[in-house]
């Protein structure tokens, strides 16, 4: 496994796509900004569907806030039948049987939820669930896929609430379809 764990032998990464300029949501909730193909970057990769299975294969639960579980219903949910954990203080129903609602403390959630009985645990956002997982230190990874585009407006993947700190720059992979994924390693 390329990603690390801490003592408890758990990973959280929080994996987001953001625009060029910080953006990861348009205003209006479109994500055609997402796949809008543009000119190809020659010397980049392209990961094969049995690739990215395998990639996905290993992750072992997801974590999201209620509202990108109620947009990520409306695309067609992406997550397969993988454990999947919704923040919400809402009584919502759940869609598929792999999803169970949560509710308070973020840190009970990881170390005593989930880091028994998930080793690599992903967090898919949105802006507002990543940023508190971040204030507390819960973020092990940060894997953060540039589109090439700028949006000009939207929701901003990272507010003005976080305080410095340093990550370690762990891998750096370019597609040919101009997406960059940058990855990095908390070093607390
Ligand atoms: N580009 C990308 O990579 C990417 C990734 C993910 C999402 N998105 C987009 O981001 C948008 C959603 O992001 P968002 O920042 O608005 O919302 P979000 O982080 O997805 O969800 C926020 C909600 O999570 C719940 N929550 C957070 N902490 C909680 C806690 N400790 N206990 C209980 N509930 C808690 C609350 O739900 P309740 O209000 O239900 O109580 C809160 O309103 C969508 O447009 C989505 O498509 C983009």
């Amino acid at each position: 496994m390329s990603h690390k764990e801490n003592t408890k032998g758990r990973c959280v990464t929080l994996h987001m796509v953001s625009s060029l300029d910080g953006f990861i949501a348009k205003k209006d909730n479109t994500v055609s900004w997402l796949d809008t193909p543009g000119s190809v970057y020659e010397a980049g990769v392209s990961i094969s569907e049995e690739e990215a299975a395998t990639f996905v294969k290993a992750i072992d639960c997801y974590v999201l806030g209620s509202r990108t579980y109620e947009h990520a219903l409306e695309l067609g949910w992406p997550y397969g039948d993988t454990p999947a954990v919704v923040l919400t203080g809402r009584k919502l129903l759940p869609a598929r049987k792999s999803v169970e609602f949560y509710s308070g403390d973020l840190k009970t959630l990881v170390d005593v939820q989930l880091a028994p009985r998930y080793r690599n645990i992903w967090l898919v956002g949105g802006a507002m669930l990543s940023q508190r997982f971040l204030e507390l230190g819960l973020v092990d990874e940060i894997k953060l896929t540039i589109a090439p585009v700028l949006l000009g407006d939207g929701l901003r993947l990272f507010a003005d609430s976080l305080t410095e700190e340093r990550w370690n720059l762990k891998n750096v992979v370019a597609y040919k379809n101009g997406f960059v994924e940058l990855s990095y390693q908390s070093s607390m």
